[in-house]
């Protein structure tokens, strides 16, 4: 069945919505007027079906406790076999409201206090805050800068798992904030590494079904060997801007570990999510699913080369070519100017609202995040803004 494709290019009115992109801006940015392009999710609209399908279940009179079905399993599965070649039996699955969610209960099953937890930045955000407010150390490995691209230092990486200061790592592929999709290469030795010196992973593959092609995402569970150290997190939330619906799973092959995982997450109450989020992952993952994505991806590949072609003109920025995500990782350092005044610019001179990119740790200085999911005459004003104030 051919399903209906939003308008992309329609702007959408988000006010009154209490959207955090738009309605935590004067606490963010001192000004309620910036343009939002900072909050990863995006200002275009959901696919009609899945609106089609809550409205439907909203009509029932009931909203009491659920179960988690089979049929909703079997959407997982369908969903990951299909887009990612990934063949994952039932009982793998459980359900978290939230990534950061899994990602805390993974770092609260895995590790002690005080026990190092690596990760590779410059990165999210909440990475440095679920390992920190759970008092475990952060075991920072930098990204390498090479040719303008990101490549993991796993020479750092296995040097610190040999000193026994690893217990486990946070890794985030495809990667925010630079979009970069690691190879097979990088993850067969990410695994190698961690099967040799004992150290769970946690993959966080929240945006994995944004890959522009020619790239290709590979699941870290697709890897050899990986399943023993593994959880992998995933969700609708990025793909079809459902992260309000609360919508996360986890995949966990190895059983010790998942029934280590399913304790932890009993003991705080998050092993399951709300009743709108499992009708929105049955309608989702679907053939209907499949072809909005595919719309999607081409809607976004289209900003992306917009933006590419707009902003290589301009010397004094050059930004990172996403292979996936809807984000767009710009370098300001060529400016000259210290990241403060940078940041005052942006929002006082060309009333944008960026992500700060010291938020993703120090190699952060001098970068800032652009989110290119809204509609193209809507970028088109941003990128004026940006060539009228860095131009
Ligand atoms: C890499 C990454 N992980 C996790 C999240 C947050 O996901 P959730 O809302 O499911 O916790 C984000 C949101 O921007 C993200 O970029």
């Amino acid at each position: 069945m051919k399903t209906t494709i939003p308008d992309f290019d329609q702007p959408v009115n988000r006010q009154s919505t209490d959207a955090a992109k738009y309605d935590a801006r004067k606490s963010v940015f001192g000004s309620d007027t910036v343009q939002p392009l900072w909050v990863a999710d995006m200002d275009l609209p959901v696919p009609p079906f899945l609106q089609d399908a809550l409205i439907k279940r909203i009509q029932h009179p009931c909203y009491g406790y659920t179960m988690q079905s089979r049929a909703l399993k079997e959407s997982i599965q369908w969903w990951m076999r299909e887009e990612h070649g990934c063949r994952t039996s039932a009982e793998t699955i459980l359900f978290s409201p939230s990534v950061v969610t899994s990602m805390c209960n993974s770092i609260s099953t895995c590790t002690g206090e005080g026990e190092g937890v690596a990760l590779f930045s410059p990165v999210y955000e909440r990475f440095y805050s679920s390992i920190l407010n759970q008092k475990r150390k952060v075991i920072n490995i930098p990204l390498c800068l090479d040719n303008g691209r990101y490549t993991i230092d796993l020479a750092a990486f296995e040097q610190a798992c040999r000193a026994g200061k690893v217990k486990m790592v946070l890794f985030c592929n495809p990667q925010n904030p630079s979009g970069r999709v690691w190879s097979v290469e990088e993850l067969s030795e990410l695994v190698r590494i961690c099967r040799e010196y004992e150290v769970f992973l946690f993959g966080d593959e929240i945006h994995s079904d944004i890959i522009y092609p020619p790239n290709t995402h590979t699941s870290i569970l697709d890897i050899d060997g990986a399943e023993k150290w593994t959880i992998l997190a995933h969700s609708i939330g990025k793909t079809f801007n459902c992260s309000g619906l609360q919508p996360s799973f986890v995949l966990i092959t190895d059983q010790r570990l998942r029934r280590r995982f399913r304790t932890q997450t009993n003991q705080t109450h998050t092993g399951d999510i709300n009743l709108l989020a499992k009708i929105a992952i049955q309608a989702l993952f679907s053939e209907e699913g499949q072809q909005y994505k595919k719309a999607l991806i081409h809607y976004l590949m289209g900003n992306r080369d917009f933006l590419v072609e707009r902003l290589t003109p301009l010397h004094q920025l050059s930004m990172m070519p996403p292979e996936s995500t809807f984000l767009a990782w710009i370098d300001f350092r060529e400016t000259g100017l210290a990241h403060d005044v940078i940041r005052k610019k942006l929002v006082e001179q060309a009333g944008l609202g960026l992500s700060d990119g010291l938020a993703y740790g120090p190699a952060g200085e001098g970068w800032f995040r652009l989110n290119f999911a809204l509609a193209r005459t809507e970028l088109a004003k941003a990128v004026e803004k940006l060539e009228a104030t860095f131009g």
